[in-house]
């Protein structure tokens, strides 16, 4: 309990004739993500809340500390491990930096859709990674998620490998994009999330990578020309709750913090959904001019990330990757 901020809540009831108060203590839930409520986080943030406080009869109160009211999504992580923040709902941008094991699901052209991205993490092989935040002060109740990331700019439309060559592309701090870009012959540059809209204003960078939930939710045609619907790589999300949080609660309360998980998942799902379908619909209304690659422009851009497979078979075996490209 000392780890976390107990809120009291005094409650007054005044009855005719009768001067009554009943207090209760209520547990603050700060919880911190990188994006707007009305985004995929915040409603999955928000559909978390709902069912906690319904299934613990509002023991907990949420604090909602959107578009990276915290900072960046390591401070967020880190805020986690020691004990400041109970909550996050974080990409996997960073996660590789605190649980190596992570960074195989961030490999371009893996993923062939989002049902078998869904089938993947939610089976044996995601649940195992879930696992082993467990060594890092933390506790990861699901994966959730963000679509595919697709590249938006504003030097050029994009059909081949070439016409990324040297661009400054902001890509997250991760080093399996990293890798991906680099061997693309790009000029990756890794930038926490919160320094990018300016960036991009500034011009220091050309563009960023993102899925549509995301270029719709940040207004990303205001500072951007170009969307190249590249669906390059796949971008998970987790859920993920602090260690000394968690060791303070009962097995009732974390089994309604599980529940809450789940059903967030779900609702960030089905608003993924929604988008990938309306998404391209509003970006192009909204001017920005969009392409989307051929199989054979997007078997190019594969192609051109061959020699960064080495180093992924390197760090997270061949067998896994293998094993993941072929659930069905
Ligand atoms: O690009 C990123 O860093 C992430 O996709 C974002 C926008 C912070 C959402 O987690």
């Amino acid at each position: 309990m000392s780890f976390f901020k107990i809120r009291t809540i005094a409650l007054t009831a005044a009855f005719a004739g009768i001067a009554g108060t009943a207090a209760f203590a209520q547990t603050e839930v700060k919880i911190g993500y990188a994006l707007a409520p009305t985004s995929h986080y915040g409603v999955a943030a928000q559909k978390w809340q709902e069912i906690v406080e319904a299934e613990t009869d509002g023991k907990f109160a949420f604090r909602h500390f959107p578009s990276s009211g915290l900072g960046g999504e390591r401070e967020v992580v880190e805020g986690l491990q020691i004990g400041t923040v109970e909550a996050t709902i974080v990409s996997t941008g960073t996660l590789s930096n605190f649980v190596p094991e992570t960074g195989v699901t961030d490999i371009p052209f893996l993923f062939r859709d989002l049902g078998h991205a869904r089938r993947v993490l939610d089976g044996p092989i995601g649940q195992d990674i879930l696992s082993k935040f467990d060594d890092a002060g933390l506790v990861a109740l699901a994966w959730g998620e963000q679509g595919f990331r697709h590249i938006t700019n504003n030097r050029n439309a994009i059909h081949t490998p070439d016409d990324v060559a040297g661009m400054k592309l902001r890509t997250m701090e991760n080093p399996v994009h990293l890798a991906a870009f680099n061997a693309l012959g790009a000029a990756p540059t890794p930038m926490a999330w919160p320094e990018v809209i300016s960036s991009l204003q500034q011009g220091t960078i050309d563009g960023q990578e993102n899925p549509l939930s995301v270029i719709v939710s940040v207004k990303l045609d205001e500072v951007q020309e170009y969307l190249t619907l590249s669906g390059h790589v796949y971008s998970p999300a987790m859920l993920l709750v602090s260690r000394p949080f968690w060791e303070g609660l009962s097995d009732e309360d974390k089994a309604a913090f599980e529940k809450g998980a789940t059903e967030a998942v779900t609702a960030m799902r089905a608003f993924v959904d929604d988008v990938e379908q309306s998404g391209v619909e509003t970006l192009k209304e909204r001017g920005m001019e969009v392409n989307e690659l051929s199989a054979d422009e997007k078997a190019a851009f594969r192609a051109s990330v061959e020699e960064a497979y080495e180093g992924y078979y390197d760090q997270y075996g061949q067998e896994l990757i293998d094993s993941i490209a072929a659930t069905e």
